[in-house]
C-alpha cells in the first residue's frame, strides 16, 4: 500500500495555454516540451485503512489547505478507478523552488500519479498514467517521459486521445542545453490554471494565439528531430512572447515578469548580438530559462550571474520520465 516515484520536470517549447474543457484538464491547443535532467520531485503515498483524511506533506512542511485539497481531489480520481476510498499520507521533496514558474506541478503530480497508483498495486502503461498525470496538471502528462515529448489535445470530449507521447529520447541531442535562471523563490500570485482561465475569457489576442499554436508545434516539432538549434530557439523564444502577450492582454492584466525578467530577456538578446547562440523562454513566473548548445553554457552562465537579481543557475540536459525509487520518503 506504499510506494515511491521520481519524476522531473519539464519545460515547453511550444507551450500549452487555454482549456478546452476545464473538469477534465483537456488544453485548447497541443504542446512540446523538454524532460529536464536537474529539477525532480520524489513523492510517497501511503494508503491505510486506519486515516480519517488524506495529509500532504512538501518540502518537509505541512502543506496549505488549497495543496491538500487539490492532492485529494486528485487522489479521489484515483481512488475511483481502484474502486477504494482508503485515505493516504503523502510526502513529496522537490529540489527546486516550488510554485515559482519552474514546473512543479508537471514534476509534482507525474510523480504522485505513479506512487499513487503502485501504491495501489495498478500497474497503469505510460499513457494511461499520462492521462492521469493531466488530471493533476496539463504539463504533467508531459514529465511522465523523459527526452523530448508532445502532448496532444485530442478531440474526444471523455479526453480518452489527450495524453502525451514521446517524440524523441533523452539521448537524442545531448548537446541541448536549458540554463534555469532563478530570480526568486517567491510562490506565484495567479497559478497557470486560473490564469489560463482569465486569459481565455478576456484577452483580445487569445484566438490569434490559438491560430498560430499549430504551426508553432509543427516548426518546434521538426527543428527538434533535425537538431536545428536555431530553428528551435526561435520558434520557442517567439512562441514565449506571444504565450505572455495573451497574458498581459488579460483583464487582469497577468503580468508574470519581475522587473530582472525583462533584464535577462534583454541580456539573452544582447548576447545573440555578439555572436553566442541562445534562446529565453519563461513559463508563468518570473524565472527565465535559456536554450543553448553546451559549448556556450558556461560562457551564458557567467554572463547571467553579473546580471542583477539573479539567485541561482542550473545547467540542465533532457531527463528521463517518471520512475519507481527504492528509498521513500519515510
Ligand atoms: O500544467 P500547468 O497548469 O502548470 O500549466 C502550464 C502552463 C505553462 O507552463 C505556462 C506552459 C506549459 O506548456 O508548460
Amino acid at each position: 500500500m506504499k510506494a515511491t516515484a521520481t519524476a522531473n520536470a519539464n519545460i515547453a517549447l511550444a507551450k500549452y495555454w487555454g482549456q478546452r474543457d476545464i473538469a477534465l484538464t483537456l488544453p485548447a491547443n497541443s504542446s512540446i516540451s523538454m524532460t529536464l535532467d536537474g529539477l525532480s520531485t520524489k513523492t510517497t503515498v501511503e494508503f491505510s485503512g486506519g486515516l480519517k483524511q488524506d495529509s500532504l506533506k512538501i518540502d518537509g512542511h505541512a502543506a496549505s489547505r488549497e495543496e491538500i485539497a487539490r492532492t485529494s481531489g486528485f487522489l479521489d480520481i484515483v481512488r475511483k478507478m481502484h474502486g477504494t476510498q482508503i485515505f493516504a499520507r503523502v510526502e513529496s521533496e522537490n529540489n527546486f523552488p516550488k510554485s515559482a514558474g519552474l514546473a512543479s506541478s508537471a514534476s509534482g503530480f507525474a510523480a504522485l500519479a505513479l506512487a499513487a497508483t503502485r501504491a495501489l498495486g495498478m500497474e497503469l502503461d505510460a499513457i494511461e498514467l499520462s492521462k492521469l498525470a493531466r488530471r493533476g496538471s496539463g504539463s504533467a502528462s508531459r514529465s511522465v517521459f523523459g527526452g523530448f515529448v508532445e502532448w496532444k489535445k485530442g478531440s474526444r470530449e471523455d479526453g480518452s486521445d489527450c495524453y502525451a507521447t514521446p517524440i524523441a529520447p533523452k539521448e537524442h541531442w545531448p548537446e541541448l542545453k536549458m540554463i534555469v535562471a532563478v530570480l526568486t523563490k517567491k510562490e506565484k500570485a495567479v497559478s497557470s490554471e486560473k490564469g489560463m482561465q482569465l486569459t481565455m475569457s478576456t484577452s483580445p489576442l487569445y484566438n490569434a494565439w490559438l491560430g498560430s499554436a499549430d504551426s508553432d508545434l509543427e516548426a518546434a516539432r521538426e527543428a527538434i528531430l533535425e537538431k536545428d538549434f536555431n530553428g528551435l530557439g526561435k520558434t520557442a523564444e517567439m512562441n514565449c512572447l506571444k504565450m505572455h502577450s495573451t497574458m498581459l492582454t488579460t483583464e487582469p492584466h497577468l503580468i508574470y515578469w519581475e522587473p530582472e525578467t525583462i533584464g535577462l530577456m534583454k541580456g539573452i538578446m544582447g548576447l545573440r548580438e555578439d555572436g553566442v547562440e541562445c534562446y529565453f523562454t519563461i513559463d508563468a513566473g518570473p524565472q527565465v530559462k535559456v536554450l543553448c548548445l553546451e559549448k556556450d553554457a558556461k560562457r551564458i552562465v557567467k554572463y547571467l550571474s553579473f546580471l542583477p537579481g539573479v539567485k541561482e543557475t542550473r545547467v540542465c540536459g533532457t531527463g528521463e520520465g517518471a520512475r519507481i525509487a527504492k528509498q521513500g520518503l519515510f
